[in-house]
């Protein structure tokens, strides 16, 4: 366990512990986690890292878990989740797949999708809102950056180089207002906000619509169906 990256803490037993760099306590707030109930749900963990957030659906209940990761981003993470797996004899299966490789004909439909800290890596974070709402019945939870500036318009900022973080795997900056756009754009209303660490957000939104069926928008343009599968 010591040899292995983690970025979150997690608890074995109360002896054990991964020596994460962050504290999942406050996650869980932060995420919004406890306000949902998992239980007998097909969950969705979009960039799940070292699958903090995936073991949490399960352990709450969650039917069967599914997270997926880019691990060309992060590669410790493969490693650190497949020993918890087996550590805490964990049926959540995961995948190596980008976001923009989600459909429903490779991985099927989750009542839950989360995707938490992923946006800002995107260039381009609407495919990536896309294809989370695309394969999600009931509930999305995001949790990303936020610009704090005007928020009387949905805007979205490229970041060309290290300017976010000084990590040059950020890409994009958007504003509260751009997410629930994207959100509503796929069919799904905001209905709880919760911000953390000043500049992040979780949003918690729910289906209202089937966004390919009844968004005349959606289906009258080319560029919207791109991707749509
Ligand atoms: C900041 S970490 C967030 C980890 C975890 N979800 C959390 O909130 O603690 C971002 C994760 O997203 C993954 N990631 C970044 N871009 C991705 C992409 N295009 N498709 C899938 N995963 C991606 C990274 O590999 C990394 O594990």
């Amino acid at each position: 366990m010591e040899s292995l990256s983690w970025w979150h803490t997690i608890r074995f037993s109360p002896e054990v512990a991964t020596l994460g760099r962050c504290d999942p306590s406050a996650l869980t707030d932060a995420y919004l986690l406890d306000t949902i109930d998992f239980r007998g749900k097909d969950v969705l963990d979009i960039g799940c890292w070292d699958g903090f957030q995936s073991f949490y659906a399960e352990a709450r209940g969650a039917r069967r878990v599914v997270g997926i990761d880019d691990t060309s981003q992060r590669p410790d993470g493969a490693a650190a989740r497949e020993f918890t797996k087996r550590k805490l004899r964990s049926g959540v299966e995961f995948v190596e797949c980008n976001v923009y490789d989600v459909s429903l004909d490779r991985l099927g439909s989750f009542d839950i999708v989360m995707m938490f800290g992923v946006l800002y890596h995107l260039i381009h974070p609407m495919l990536g809102v896309e294809k989370a709402c695309s394969v999600a019945k009931s509930d999305v939870l995001l949790a990303s950056y936020v610009m704090l500036t005007d928020q009387s318009v949905p805007w979205c900022v490229l970041f060309p180089g290290r300017e976010l973080c000084d990590d040059d795997s950020n890409w994009s900056g958007v504003n509260a207002s751009w997410v629930r756009a994207a959100l509503d754009i796929q069919g799904f209303a905001v209905d709880r906000e919760q911000p953390y660490n000043t500049n992040y957000r979780t949003f918690h939104a729910r289906r209202t619509r089937n966004e390919h069926t009844e968004n005349p928008m959606l289906n009258a343009f080319r560029d919207t169906r791109l991707f749509l599968r």
